[in-house]
């Protein structure tokens, strides 16, 4: 937070915002974010309710991201100004037992009604955007596709994985969280990430390495001493859409360009244009 928050307050005069792990934050660090005056806060996995007040009291749009219904119910009686729905196809974190993006979207956005809900997984290019519109999202929250950008803070073996990756690669696991020592809930929440010697490794067996701490360690020093990769790379099922890394202004541009080109062909789309029976 010290490093990102004052690179983007400085950075632009332009809206921008921060976000929380629920489960992970504690009171002071959200004061912290919200001395850099952020236009939006948001708050993932686990209860949002201790901080929804004093970041709506900053005057900041207080976005609840969501992986199931009650979830989004109760994000809706907190009073979020906008809930993001995130599907399984989500790179990064998520629900254990969450749901794909196509069908759970349309839910949220009629729970939440009239609060406007982001779609969240799976999106990387205007298409996607364009699908989330349809599904009647107000808009989409995008992760993977900014890894491949000129401005992400991600080591550049990050943005060529991500450049590189296929979505058959990328699977949900928590192998990687526990092998790096992270204190994720692993029981409620898996990350999708890209193919790792010590996914395959460890597959299946998450709960003998979370009682070997010299497997971890061994882990750790594989990774400071070069002999495997960084770990994890964070990424979504849309992966293999991603081919260049623009800058974050021209992606958007693109995206935006993309989506509207999408819909006006869905539009134009009717049963008369399809091609006739042959013979
Ligand atoms: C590298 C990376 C880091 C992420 N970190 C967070 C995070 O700190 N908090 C959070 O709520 N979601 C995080 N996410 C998940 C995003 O909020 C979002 O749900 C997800 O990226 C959407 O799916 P996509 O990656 O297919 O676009 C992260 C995703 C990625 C790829």
């Amino acid at each position: 937070m010290a490093r990102e928050l004052s690179i983007v307050a400085k950075g632009t005069d332009q809206p921008w915002g921060v976000g929380f792990l629920a489960w992970a934050v504690d009171a002071g660090a959200v004061e912290q974010a919200l001395e850099f005056q952020p236009a939006a806060v948001m708050l993932s996995f686990g209860d949002p309710s201790p901080f929804v007040d004093r970041i709506r009291r900053s005057g900041a749009v207080v976005m609840v991201q969501v992986t199931d219904l009650e979830e989004a119910r109760r994000a809706v009686d907190l009073g979020a100004d906008v809930i993001v729905a995130q599907g399984t196809e989500s790179g990064g974190h998520g629900a254990r037992r969450g749901r794909s993006t196509l069908p759970f979207v349309p839910l949220v956005v009629d729970l939440a009604a009239p609060v406007p809900v982001l779609a969240a997984g799976g999106i990387a290019d205007g298409r996607g955007v364009a699908a989330a519109l349809a599904l009647g999202a107000a808009g989409a929250l995008i992760g993977t596709r900014f890894q491949a950008t000129t401005e992400a803070l991600v080591d550049p073996s990050v943005s060529k994985a991500v450049i590189e990756g296929r979505g058959q690669d990328t699977e949900r696991n928590s192998v990687l969280d526990i092998a790096r020592g992270a204190s994720w809930p692993t029981e409620k929440y898996t990350a999708r990430t890209l193919g790792h010697p010590y996914l395959d490794r460890w597959r299946g067996r998450e709960d003998e390495l979370a009682r070997d701490s010299q497997a971890r360690q061994d882990c750790r020093d594989d990774v400071a001493r070069g002999a495997i990769p960084p770990m994890p790379v964070w990424a979504g099922e849309a992966v293999d859409l991603i081919t260049d890394r623009p800058s974050a202004a021209d992606l958007v541009a693109a995206l935006a360009a993309q989506a509207e080109d999408a819909l006006a062909r869905a539009g134009r789309r009717h049963p008369d244009d399809r091609p006739r029976a042959q013979g």
